[in-house]
């Protein structure tokens, strides 16, 4: 259940070209799970900046000396996450989780393939944690821009039976993406499943490789949010459901975590006209009519004006 704290920053560091920021806030580690996040205020008490910023949550330790605290690790993007880099401890902050829904466990110990991209790498460590405790074999794959925007790996060395690194300009591993390596991985290590976390590009390439496998594959997005908790439907993308059809889900609520090989990457962006509720095209009728679902036929000016035309505006932007 996510609650909204008066949390106490405890501290904020450095780590390579990102920032990691722990925050006291006990009613939010109590309940949290890898793959959920955190929404912060950002900007103060008098700031313009209404919206608050998800991060996925990276270390939850339930107690502390100050209380249960949340970490998660940043990379500075705009105004908001630049006003959380400069925090100093002790400052209040304002914080509500955890939100979404968290990682699904294996039953039994298990093969699982770990991928992150940047700073996306964050939240598989608290999932590596739990996936070890109950016996699964853990192996890492992750991949950034350049080395310093690798997150964790000397961390994931320490934890998982093999790491492969690789960094697009080839500063560190091997010169290339995550996606080059991946299949020889799964190959090798004979995975179970794949777990991924990273940017959208990148989780549609790995969903893609670990369905080709034969592989189950979760994956935690991340879609730009508004509200973080399922009421504006700034986050929604189309996902396939257990009964084969397409729906526009919201990420926030429904995800971030889903099943790679459910979520529709090329209608990201889009209602697919064959998701449930989509609103449909009109119909011409040969006797230069619209027909809109639910709503009286009457004759339209555009076409008479251009035969041969679609007739509204909606059919035209479709038939570009
Ligand atoms: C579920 C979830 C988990 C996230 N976890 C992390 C995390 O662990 N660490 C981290 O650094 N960031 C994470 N992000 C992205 C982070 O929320 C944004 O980078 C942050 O809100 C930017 O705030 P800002 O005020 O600094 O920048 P803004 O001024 O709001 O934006 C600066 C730039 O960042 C882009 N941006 C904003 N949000 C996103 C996003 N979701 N994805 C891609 N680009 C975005 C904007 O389009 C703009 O170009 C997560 C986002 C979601 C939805
Ligand atoms: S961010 Fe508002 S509904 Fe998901």
């Amino acid at each position: 259940m996510p609650v909204q704290v008066k949390g106490e920053v405890l501290s904020v560091r450095k780590i390579g070209a990102y920032h990691a920021m722990t925050v006291v806030a006990s009613g939010v580690a109590t309940t949290a799970k890898p793959g959920q996040f955190v929404t912060v205020a950002v900007g103060g008490d008098d700031t313009s900046m209404l919206m608050r910023r998800p991060f996925s949550i990276y270390q939850i330790r339930e107690r502390g000396v100050y209380g249960g605290t949340v970490e998660f690790i940043f990379s500075v993007e705009g105004r908001g996450t630049r006003w959380l880099a400069d925090r100093q401890p002790h400052e209040p902050i304002d914080i509500v989780g955890p939100l979404g829904k968290a990682f699904s466990m294996p039953r039994e110990p298990a093969t699982c393939v770990l991928v992150g991209g940047g700073y996306g790498t964050a939240p598989l460590f608290p999932l590596a944690d739990a996936l070890r405790a109950r016996g699964c074999r853990i192996d890492f794959v992750m991949g950034a821009a350049r080395d310093e925007r690798l997150f964790g790996a000397l961390d994931a060395k320490r934890i998982s039976a093999t790491l492969n690194v690789t960094t697009d300009d080839g500063s560190e591993g091997v010169r290339g993406r995550v996606s080059d390596v991946l299949p020889e991985v799964l190959r090798s290590t004979g995975a179970d499943v794949v777990y991924a976390c990273g940017p959208m590009g990148m989780l549609r390439a790995v969903s893609a490789i670990a369905a080709d496998a034969g592989v189950p594959c979760q994956i935690a997005v991340e879609e730009l949010m508004a509200c973080g908790v399922g009421v504006c439907m700034t986050c929604v993308l189309p996902v396939i459901g257990d009964d084969g059809e397409t729906r526009m889900v919201r990420s926030c609520i429904d995800g971030p975590v889903f099943l790679g090989d459910r979520v529709r990457f090329d209608d990201i962006g889009t209602v697919p006209a064959d998701a449930v509720g989509a609103p449909q095209p009109a119909v011409v009728k040969q006797s230069g009519t619209v027909s809109l679902p639910g709503a009286p036929s009457k004759p339209t000016k555009d076409a008479t004006a251009t035969p041969g035309a679609p007739a509204d505006p909606a059919e035209r932007e479709l038939a570009r």
